[in-house]
């Protein structure tokens, strides 16, 4: 695997999560394919879980691992071409990811989307440049449109804790302040649609996703309606698509509590985190025995470790 951005780098999602679950039962028993070899983490904003999970998969597999939060220890990155830089841009990218290529064997990039020009975050031209000019493997550690290493660790928590064939699995949108990335719910959304689930997105008109994430799922405006009978919920909150990066007003009902899970499956409850308590979600299921969102975190490694190992074999 020369490229992880997207689940359409995948060819067989199914393979890669049992090899993420057979992973995690023998988490050093592929040491030899990272020794001298380093891994260079580049982070254009901040980061918990897939910064630390990344290195510790970067370790289980006896790799170097090198972290550059470039958004305050490197120099102002330029992105455009053919203009002089006579303004606080100081190094263009394509020097910046050809040297980095020459440091590393695999790098891995987070970068957020500005959330004010759509088509310029969903062009998605920090990853593309870096895979035009590092000349290395290229991990998505979250970009403008996708959180693939998120959605991999998703999926495989679904997949081990599931407790029928065909779950299903509903995302719906949580209340928040801010307005946020529509990363996570296309990535996941397009995960689901690649994978053996019955799968519903849950949210308030004027949410709609773009649809080329979400096809062949179900859509429903009703919460109590899309979450009957479900095996997983998965919240999340995101900015609308149109008007762009916005927040509609109202909505503050759609935050998930335990008296919403009464008609699911005995529904296990998700989260990519971080999460605001009691606005995102509540406290009383973060805090009680539906939310697996640590569980999911931790598998944050081995979703890492199947994608890394794929790279070295590649190298
Ligand atoms: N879920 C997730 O990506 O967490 P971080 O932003 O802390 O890495």
């Amino acid at each position: 695997m020369k490229k992880f951005t997207t689940v359409h780098d995948v060819s067989d999602v199914n393979s890669l999560v049992v090899e993420a679950l057979q992973l995690k039962q023998n988490r050093y028993a592929f040491q030899h394919l990272g020794k001298n070899k380093t891994i260079a983490l580049v982070f254009l904003n901040p980061s918990l879980r897939t910064r630390m999970s990344t290195q510790k998969a970067a370790l289980n597999l006896g790799m170097n691992v090198m972290v550059l939060n470039i958004d305050k220890e490197g120099w102002a990155l330029e992105l455009r071409d053919d203009i002089a830089m006579n303004g606080t841009t100081v190094e263009h990218i394509r020097e910046a990811a050809a040297v980095m290529g020459q440091y590393a064997d695999i790098i891995g990039v987070r970068s957020f989307p500005g959330l004010k020009d759509r088509e310029e975050d969903y062009s998605e031209t920090i990853f593309n440049k870096f895979v035009e000019f590092c000349g290395v493997p290229i991990v998505s550690l979250e970009s403008a449109t996708r959180h693939p290493l998120q959605s991999l660790a998703d999926l495989v928590t679904i997949e081990e804790l599931k407790a029928r064939h065909r779950p299903k699995v509903v995302l719906t949108w949580a209340p928040h302040i801010k307005p946020l990335p529509q990363a996570v719910p296309n990535s996941f959304a397009e995960w689901m649609c690649k994978a053996d689930v019955d799968f519903t997105i849950a949210h308030p008109k004027g949410y709609e996703l773009c649809e080329d994430f979400t096809k062949g799922a179900t859509i429903n405006h009703n919460q109590d309606e899309a979450l009957a009978d479900a095996d997983f919920i998965y919240v999340k909150n995101w900015s609308a698509y149109e008007p762009y990066g916005q927040i509609l007003p109202g909505n503050e009902d759609w935050m998930l509590t335990n008296d919403r899970l009464k008609n699911t499956n005995n529904a296990k409850v998700m989260h990519c985190l971080p999460v605001r308590r009691d606005l995102e979600l509540s406290a009383e299921i973060l805090d009680g025995q539906s939310s697996i969102v640590v569980h999911e975190a931790g598998n944050r490694v081995w979703a890492a470790q199947a994608v890394l190992k794929r790279m070295l074999e590649s190298l």
